[in-house]
């Protein structure tokens, strides 16, 4: 082979399930509203809450975006909110400044007053790469401390914290508080959040007065354009050729979860590429679906299918979940079930007949494949909404429902 031709990538060094898509190889589709969304919030200096389903490509939008203020070592990434303090948000930001940082015992509390929450102490000194008027000792006692605030401003510092479902109610106080003091005064700094439509409805929830400065920004499912980009790119990168309609397939059956893309792409072109061929066909697809389907059989397959109901002419519990799969918000209120199991059945179904199957959904009995949850939203409101138990179960409700349609697979047959 000539020196001229350049080299083939392997097949998952440029399809990436399971990865952030950010190296050079890596197929990353750009996703214009979010990123739209994200650039006006930074802009106006507000907290994004960057949320959608499972999987949907909230934590790549949100790294992509900021991958040059990553370079510039100005980013602060924490990935899990799960029993995260203010204290140690602070930690991480003030170790990443080169500070030596040392938080201290919880038997040296202090309650403050603005906080309302016993927050502990960092004791901070700066390390040696700081110039000299920024060298200095931090004592921080509260999450609205100004001399913290004030080092990370200058610093331009962007933290951004995931998986803010994970948070305790008092991390979120901390938090808002402390959102209430940056936005009083630290140009330069930058907050994002990653989490679920409810969380900026939780904080806002908290504290009224931070509703102008958070905003939340909804990362959708993919267009089958954004989800052919993948394939075609990522195909196109590693030589192999594919058919225009198997294409096509391929991406309906992702049904607009770009984990699922990511997956098919690279099971199918290493099925492909193992038998040293340049073109992708039906059988390596239909192989990626079932692998797809055995992998997660144990956790959701045997959910679903102890689900939804296999006789009876209404099949309401089946009706109920694929209509919530397909509606946009991951929380559901009974009217929304409603109107989308109507529509897919084409006639106006009441919610007295819905209601039975939609509670034995969340019973142990049928896989406790949804779950209610309770919300105290704006202060009063309280709706019951149900969702999926299992985040990464609507895409694969979405899933099992397409897959009829593409002809690359037989569930039923299972
Ligand atoms: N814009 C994109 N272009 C290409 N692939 C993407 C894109 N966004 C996400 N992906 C793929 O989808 C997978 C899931 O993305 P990501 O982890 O960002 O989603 P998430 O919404 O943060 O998921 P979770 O709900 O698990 O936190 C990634 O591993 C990546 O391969
Ligand atoms: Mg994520």
């Amino acid at each position: 082979m000539s020196f001229l031709h350049s080299k083939r990538p392997e097949a998952h060094e440029v399809f990436t399930p399971g990865r952030v898509p950010l190296a050079k190889n890596n197929i990353y589709v750009p996703r214009p509203a979010a990123e739209g969304a994200l650039l006006r919030c930074v802009q106006r200096h507000w907290v994004p809450v960057v949320f959608g389903e499972f999987g949907v490509g909230k934590t790549t939008l949100v790294l992509r975006y900021f991958q040059d203020v990553k370079e510039d070592g100005r980013l602060v990434f924490i990935s899990s909110a799960e029993a995260l303090t203010m204290a140690r948000v602070f930690e991480v930001c003030l170790d990443h400044l080169n500070y030596s940082v040392e938080v201290e015992s919880s038997s040296a509390q202090s309650v403050d007053a603005n906080a309302g929450v016993n927050f502990g102490f960092v004791k901070a000194e700066a390390g040696g790469t700081l110039t000299d008027e920024r060298r200095r000792r931090l004592v921080i006692s509260s999450p609205t401390d100004t001399a913290v605030i004030s080092v990370l401003s200058e610093a331009k510092l962007v933290l951004v914290i995931d998986e803010m479902h994970r948070a305790t109610d008092s991390f979120r106080t901390e938090l808002v508080n402390f959102i209430k003091a940056t936005r009083a005064g630290a140009e330069g700094f930058n907050l994002v959040l990653i989490g679920t439509s409810l969380d900026a409805k939780l904080l806002v929830a908290s504290d009224e007065g931070i509703n102008r400065y958070i905003q939340e920004t909804r990362v959708s499912v993919m267009t089958a354009d954004e989800a052919r980009t993948i394939v075609d790119q990522g195909f196109e990168k590693l030589k192999l050729r594919i058919a225009d309609e198997l294409a096509d397939r391929l991406v309906r059956a992702s049904v607009g979860a770009p984990t699922i893309v990511q997956e098919l792409c690279l099971d199918s072109a290493e099925s492909a590429l193992e038998e040293s061929r340049d073109e992708v066909l039906e059988s390596d697809i239909s192989k990626a679906v079932s692998r797809y389907l055995d992998q997660h059989e144990a956790r959701m397959s045997s959910r679903y299918y102890s689900a939804i109901e296999t006789q009876g002419q209404k099949r309401y519990r089946k009706r109920i979940l694929h209509a919530m799969a397909t509606l946009e918000s991951d929380y559901a209120t009974m009217e929304d079930i409603r109107d989308a199991v109507s529509v897919a059945l084409g006639e106006s179904v009441p919610s007295t007949a819905l209601s039975g199957p939609l509670r034995d959904l969340k019973e142990e009995d049928y896989g406790r494949i949804l779950q209610g949850v309770d919300r105290v939203i704006s202060g009063e409101v309280i709706q019951n909404l149900s969702t999926f138990t299992d985040p990464m179960m609507k895409s694969f409700v979405r899933f099992m429902g397409n897959l009829d349609t593409t002809g690359l697979g037989t569930p039923g047959a299972r």
